[in-house]
């Protein structure tokens, strides 16, 4: 089948890489002349394991093309997915304009049915907006869907998350968009990917906020156990293992450490409790939910000012800036809070992440960073080192040498990364988050 997809995004490329390795013929829209001219030269713009491989066997195979122009994409097919950013705008709220210029220059350019598929995470009740502004920009008299079909891919293991899917929800109004996206997973559902779920449109739509709110709910649950666990003398991880293994609770999102970030959690929650508010629930347990996951951060920012006492003057060498391993996203990172917040106090902060310190510069370009491209050269004088990112160069760093070049062995795990007897055995005074 032929799918257009605006928006050349974490969202839109992985599908659309995915669309056309699974055989259908894909154009992916995107109205920055620059990705698309790297795109077209083979480079990606984002960095996601396999991605570029996909890309390159599917451009080569005819299958994938790429454009700037929303016409050329609507004349080509007749199911447009919608992956552009919605990115928070004033007040939080998020910033639709892109969604409804999709809406607008697909309704121009329309001459036959479309069906218009939501992708990005957008508020519930955006696809009424979308028909609003659909009807009204429409030039010929033709028929159209919109849809909700929201994503649940996570950054790093996209790929694997796109062609096996735990489910695949879609929101239709009418049968003949629900069959044209279940024609259009045929191929991914036969490979083994989950269960395609018909429902409405809001229910779509607020599947994908009940669900990333509960897995930021699961891991606030933890960081709060966390604390408690530090103040009775347990160990969250054991508390962790002891839980997860009920199949009702599940052991996948119960890691304790320094809180959430990504593109995804902070604003899907936020999006959420505004959502709520607007219809007239006050969602105090999701509130609550961002109220812990906030004073993690300070909760670990204590205990470096306990160890270092005075921190002005100290060397605090930073492993990793991304919000998580396998990206070089640092959207909401904890890293985006520590660096300013230790430089205020006149700390001499180096950091070391094998991908994200470009990432790191665009969103903090007045905050200037020392960094390193070798984790021991990072270390190398310093009183302490904060690890932010479990990367595996870091998890699998030679604590001696570490030890070696560092003027006080302090480590403060905000990932729960080591084994606490493993690091203090190799001479580390160590902190890490809820291990008694
Ligand atoms: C998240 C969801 O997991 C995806 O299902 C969803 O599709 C995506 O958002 C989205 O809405 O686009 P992502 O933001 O890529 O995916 O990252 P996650 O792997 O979910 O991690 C989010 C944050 O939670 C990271 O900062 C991670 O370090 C943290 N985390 C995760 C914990 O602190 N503890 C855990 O146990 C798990």
């Amino acid at each position: 089948m032929k799918i257009t997809i605006v928006g050349t995004g974490y969202v839109g490329l992985v599908t659309g890489a995915c669309f056309s390795d699974a055989g259908h013929e894909v154009m992916c829209v995107d109205n920055n002349e620059k990705k698309i001219e790297m795109l077209l030269k083979g480079e990606m713009p984002i960095y996601e394991p396999g991605l570029d491989e996909i890309v390159e066997r599917n451009v080569k195979a005819g299958r994938l093309k790429f454009s700037t122009s929303i016409a050329e994409g609507t004349k080509f097919a007749k199911v447009i997915f919608i992956a552009v950013g919605t990115p928070p705008g004033v007040g939080g709220e998020a910033n639709l304009t892109y969604v409804e210029q999709v809406g607008r220059e697909v309704a121009e350019n329309m001459t036959d049915y479309h069906l218009l598929v939501e992708k990005s995470t957008v508020p519930a009740k955006t696809s009424e907006h979308l028909k609003r502004t659909m009807r009204k920009y429409l030039k010929a008299d033709v028929d159209f869907d919109v849809a909700s079909n929201p994503e649940f891919l996570r950054e790093g293991t996209a790929i694997v998350d796109a062609t096996h899917p735990d489910r695949i929800v879609v929101g239709v109004e009418s049968a003949r968009a629900g069959d044209l996206l279940e024609e259009i997973y045929k191929p991914i559902l036969a490979a083994g990917g989950g269960q395609f779920l018909r429902m409405n449109v809001t229910s779509a739509e607020l599947t994908k906020h009940a669900s990333n709110s509960f897995l930021a709910l699961k891991i606030s649950y933890i960081n709060a156990v966390a604390r408690i666990c530090e103040m009775a003398g347990a160990d969250v991880e054991q508390v962790a293992k002891g839980m997860g293994l009920d199949p009702r609770i599940g052991p996948r999102f119960l890691h304790a450490g320094v809180g959430y970030g990504g593109s995804c959690f902070p604003k899907d929650v936020d999006a959420f409790v505004r959502l709520s508010d607007a219809v007239g629930y006050d969602f105090k347990l999701l509130k609550e939910v961002q109220q812990i996951n906030k004073s993690q951060r300070e909760f670990v920012m204590q205990k470096i000012k306990r160890e270092l006492w005075v921190v002005q003057d100290k060397k605090i060498a930073i492993f990793g800036l991304a919000f998580k391993p396998e990206t070089d996203d640092v959207r909401e990172a904890p890293s985006l809070y520590f660096v300013p917040a230790l430089q205020e106090m006149k700390a001499k902060v180096v950091a070391w992440d094998p991908i994200a310190e470009g990432k790191f510069r665009e969103a903090l370009p007045d905050v200037p960073l020392e960094t390193s491209q070798d984790l021991y050269e990072c270390a190398t004088g310093a009183d302490l080192v904060l690890v932010l990112t479990e990367w595996d160069a870091v998890k699998n760093i030679d604590l001696a040498k570490l030890k070696s070049v560092m003027t006080t062995p302090v480590m403060i795990d905000g990932r729960n990364a080591f084994d606490p007897a493993t690091v203090r055995a190799a001479g580390f005074t160590y902190h890490s988050v809820g291990r008694a």
